[in-house]
């Protein structure tokens, strides 16, 4: 999604915006630009459709190799939402010369605005909503000084944004604002940056102030000041990154995924330190006010998109099983505009790698308006608007996810949702041997990923099979039926193979008919009560000519379906299953994408972080 680089500094700034955007290269994006006031004042500004690389190849063109210079300036990777990829699309957006923008997010009532502007004589040279924010703030700057420009500008927005502007002429004032989108300043010695994510800017500092929703910021070399949204000068804390979440580089591996994927068992580790003991989840794996919440829920409310919505859908099954409470699960966009009613007292959980999906945060704001006993976020990045506006935050602590199609976020947001699920558990009858079972379990589960990791070439192999077909179907049964649409997300969201999840069962209501022999049919077969009732299916499915690939208990003798592609995992106890079972349809994914020649991290219409609707 869309990503906005800014500085005001005390050396040229060209490097630090072009590194910023390509720290932010994962989030995805089709086009990049950056603009930058000369010496003498004026706006140097160069775009360009497709990747980074492609902006500084325009920016050498057009400097005669040369570069920008400049110690004031703002830069954005866009993803398009209004008007195609393309170069007069691409931000920053001037008005006359005069002033020029970067925006994130969605201008709702932009047309309306776009009307206004047009019969005052702006003309547009952009498809995009983000051009009218731009020639506002020019109308405005008729009449008012620059800040008053911006804060009139905004108040005719509705929607979300983070904006970034600079005025030609004036070096010292960089103005940047937010409301729905999220938005960054980072810290330097009479330096200051300004980022979506502060990934961006690491390179430069690890001190960051998180704007609030409808924050407005003044930034000149030596002062920072922020309004709140009354326009009321206020503070807010500058906080330390943390280091320790990992750097994003690719190390050895050919792409982000592949790397992601074989930290599994590291970052697992990592969400359990602290909150498990041998034999006990541990009360402050929650928080200081957790204890008090957790005693009285009597109902869950889980809302998530994409992956995180698949272990949502895996900790229905837990929470309903093992704590007794009854948990619904939805996916955040429908959650948000449907008439919801919210059982008393209930735990409303959000769960989202990055803390910053547009849908979910709506979602979790409407429902606190109807009435919680309290929020919480499942959430992997610190400081992340979702962290900020829960009562509770459960951090998955798998450090930063760069490829966009999720892997370890998955594997550790079902690591602590397994937690939390014994911590309700044990407040509803729960045994001191049932939890000792389970955190014993949890104790060998980065061994278990280790092993099904190790069946990585198995797998490389049996992905030769896939790379022709154009579909394919995935099937699990009980919290396995999650894993396979998980699984079906993984395949069509970067080899872009048409991939469906059914629970088996549901076969034979319908989706037998799709069967036939260009239709392999992955399954995932743990050792559990619902394996026969699986088998019989997988059987349906052979019967009728369709190809199948079982990943399966090795202690199990499937002897009847022998013929087909078997993959043996180790025994697994019951709880881990959805967790270990992921991880060769993971690979099983990554492959088929390379073999495809897909770009894996970053496929195609897709972004990291969806920061609008
Ligand atoms: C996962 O592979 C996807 N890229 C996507 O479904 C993602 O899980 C979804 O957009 C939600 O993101 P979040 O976890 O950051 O909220």
């Amino acid at each position: 999604m869309c990503g906005i680089v800014g500085a005001i500094a005390q050396r040229n700034v060209s490097e630090i915006l072009l590194e910023g955007l390509r720290r932010l290269e994962y989030r995805g994006y089709d086009s990049a630009g950056l603009a930058i006031l000369s010496a003498e004042g004026d706006i140097q500004r160069t775009r360009a459709l497709g990747k980074v690389i492609e902006l500084e190849k325009a920016i050498h063109a057009e400097t005669d190799g040369k570069g920008l210079q400049g110690s004031i300036g703002i830069a954005h990777t866009r993803w398009a939402t209004h008007g195609v990829p393309s170069k007069e699309n691409a931000h920053p957006h001037m008005s006359s010369d005069d002033v020029v923008l970067v925006h994130n997010g969605i201008i709702e009532n932009y047309q309306d605005l776009k009307a206004e502007l047009k019969t005052q004589g702006y003309v547009f040279n952009s498809q995009t909503d983000s051009e009218v924010v731009i020639h506002l703030i020019h109308r405005e700057l008729k009449l008012h000084d620059f800040g008053q420009a911006v804060k009139n500008a905004i108040s005719h927005l509705e929607g979300a944004y983070a904006l970034a502007i600079m005025q030609k002429g004036n070096q010292d004032e960089l103005w940047v604002a937010r409301q729905g989108s999220p938005l960054v300043i980072g810290v330097g010695m009479d330096e200051y940056y300004v980022g979506s994510d502060p990934l961006a800017l690491l390179q430069v500092t690890d001190r960051f102030i998180y704007l609030e929703e409808g924050d407005l910021a003044h930034i000149t070399r030596k002062k920072l000041t922020i309004l709140d949204k009354d326009h009321n000068v206020v503070e807010r804390d500058v906080s330390v990154f943390d280091h320790k979440v990992g750097t994003a580089s690719k190390g050895e591996y050919k792409h982000f995924m592949l790397k992601e994927t074989f930290e599994q068992p590291t970052v697992i580790k990592q969400c359990l330190e602290g909150r498990i003991s041998a034999t006990k989840v541990l009360d402050q794996a929650f928080g200081v006010k957790a204890a008090d919440i957790l005693d009285q829920v009597e109902a869950v409310q889980i809302i998530a998109c994409g992956t995180s919505y698949h272990s949502g859908m895996v900790t229905k099954y837990w929470i309903e099983k093992y704590a007794g409470i009854p948990c619904q699960v939805e996916v955040a966009s429908e959650f948000r505009y449907r008439h919801t009613v919210i059982a008393k007292n209930t735990l409303l959980i959000t769960i989202s790698q990055s803390g910053e999906t547009a849908d979910t945060l709506a979602a979790l704001r409407k429902a606190k308006e109807q009435g919680l006993l309290a929020s919480m976020t499942v959430c992997n990045v610190p400081g992340s608007s979702l962290v900020r506006e829960s009562d509770l935050c459960l951090m998955t602590n798998a450090g930063p996810e760069i490829g966009v199609a999720s892997t370890k976020a998955f594997t550790t947001q079902l690591t602590a949702l397994l937690l939390l699920t014994v911590a309700l558990a044990k407040r509803n009858g729960m045994s001191e041997a049932a939890e000792t079972e389970i955190v014993t379990a949890l104790h060998q589960l980065p061994g278990l990923v280790e092993k099904a990791l190790a069946l990585d070439p198995v797998i490389e192999k049996i992905s030769q099979l896939f790379a022709d077909k154009h579909h394919s179907l995935f099937l699990g049964r009980g919290p396995m039926y999650p894993i396979a649409q998980e699984g079906a997300l993984k395949l069509k969201e970067i080899s872009y193979i048409h991939a469906e999840a059914y629970p088996a069962g549901e076969l034979k209501h319908g989706p037998l008919a799709l069967v036939d022999e260009d239709m392999p049919i992955i399954a995932v077969a743990p050792k559990n009560d619902l394996l026969e009732k699986l088998v019989s299916n997988l059987e349906e499915v052979k019967a009728r000519g369709g190809e199948l690939f079982v990943f399966a208990d090795e202690s199990v003798n499937l002897y009847d379906l022998d013929d087909q592609h078997l993959v043996s995992l180790p025994t697994v106890p019951c709880c881990l299953e959805p967790i270990v079972y992921i991880i060769p349809l993971q690979l099983l994914s990554y492959h088929v994408a390379v073999l495809k020649g897909t770009d894996v991290d970053q496929p195609r219409n897709l972004a990291k972080s969806v920061t609008v609707e």
